[in-house]
């Protein structure tokens, strides 16, 4: 059984009342229950967490370092800017082990200030715009390079 730390940044915890048009009207726990369900079909033990705080998401990533897990990353706002979040982005694939950046929305077709990534260089690959089945093609990703 592989594990995979599922991890969302700021304002996904907002999922179904935030811009449904953008990100569609399925929550957060409901976003939740479909990542547990397609990990458990494609034979990983998945934990899926979010939070606002930088600190805290740079101490999952820590983690995930420390207990040998691969990520899905949807960093939300702070891919396009943290340079905190990259360097801790950047000691799990160092370590050997799999950084899927995901997006619901597709940033490259929106406002210019999210088209810059400053996660993707770091990342094993990048997913969006495929609303919550990014985080499906993310799993089945790691499934088929496992
Ligand atoms: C997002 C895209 C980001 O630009 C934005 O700040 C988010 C969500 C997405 O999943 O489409 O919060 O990461």
């Amino acid at each position: 059984m592989t594990d995979v730390l599922v991890l969302n940044g700021p304002n996904l915890g907002r999922l179904g009342s935030r811009e449904p048009d953008v990100y569609g009207h399925l929550d957060h726990p409901g976003l939740a229950g479909r990542v547990l369900a397609w990990a458990t079909e494609l034979g990983f033990e998945a934990e899926v967490r979010q939070t606002d705080d930088e600190a805290e998401l740079m101490a999952w990533l820590h983690e995930a370092v420390d207990t040998r897990r691969d990520v899905v990353l949807n960093p939300a706002a702070f891919t396009h800017y943290s340079y905190a979040l990259r360097d801790a982005a950047a000691q799990v694939t160092t370590g050997g082990l799999r950084l899927i950046e995901v997006h619901l929305s597709n940033p490259a077709s929106r406002e210019r200030f999210r088209h810059t990534s400053v996660i993707a260089g770091v990342a094993t690959g990048t997913i969006a715009g495929f609303g919550v089945d990014s985080y499906r093609l993310a799993l089945q990703a790691l499934a088929h390079q496992a």
